[in-house]
């Protein structure tokens, strides 16, 4: 049932985004709406991603362990909001936005993009935290 409706949502986001997004894989990731466990997707292992150190960095380093809490860019010192959609409702609703600083963020951590896989975890790992 879960998995219908993940589906259903992500027929309807390729039907509102038209061929852009069938180009682009990693922009249908937010298509995953259910917090935690949905699909084939996993918060616990989003969770191992999100603190894993690349080469210096962590997502954690700029988001912080508690993606519920601000963050700060570790280079600039600038404040980044909270990543959690619980307490940052702006988060995770723009399939561009989210797709442009997955690309951004894995190259820079990891030194390559992450995969659809990888971030449909972080997406329900981000979902998946309560107030
Ligand atoms: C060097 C600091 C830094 C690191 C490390 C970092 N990020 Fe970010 N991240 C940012 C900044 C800056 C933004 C954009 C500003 C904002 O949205 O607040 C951002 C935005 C995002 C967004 C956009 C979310 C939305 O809907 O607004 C996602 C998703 C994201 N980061 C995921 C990750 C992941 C996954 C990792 C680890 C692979 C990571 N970030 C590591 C700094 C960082």
């Amino acid at each position: 049932m879960a998995s219908r409706i993940v589906l259903f949502q992500l027929i309807l986001l390729l039907a509102a985004a038209g061929p852009a997004l069938a180009a682009d894989p990693p922009g249908i990731v937010p298509a995953t709406q259910a917090g935690g466990d949905s699909g084939s997707f996993s918060a616990g292992r989003g969770e191992q991603l999100f603190t894993t150190r690349g080469r210096d960095w962590s997502c954690a380093t700029c988001h912080t362990a508690d993606p519920r809490n601000p963050g700060r860019h570790t280079v600039t010192g600038k404040a980044i909001a909270p990543m959690a959609p619980a307490v940052n409702p702006e988060r995770l609703g723009d399939p561009a936005k989210v797709a442009k600083w997955f690309r951004r963020n894995c190259k820079d951590v990891f030194a390559r993009e992450c995969t659809p896989q990888e971030q449909g975890d972080v997406i329900a790992y981000l979902r998946s935290l309560g107030k």
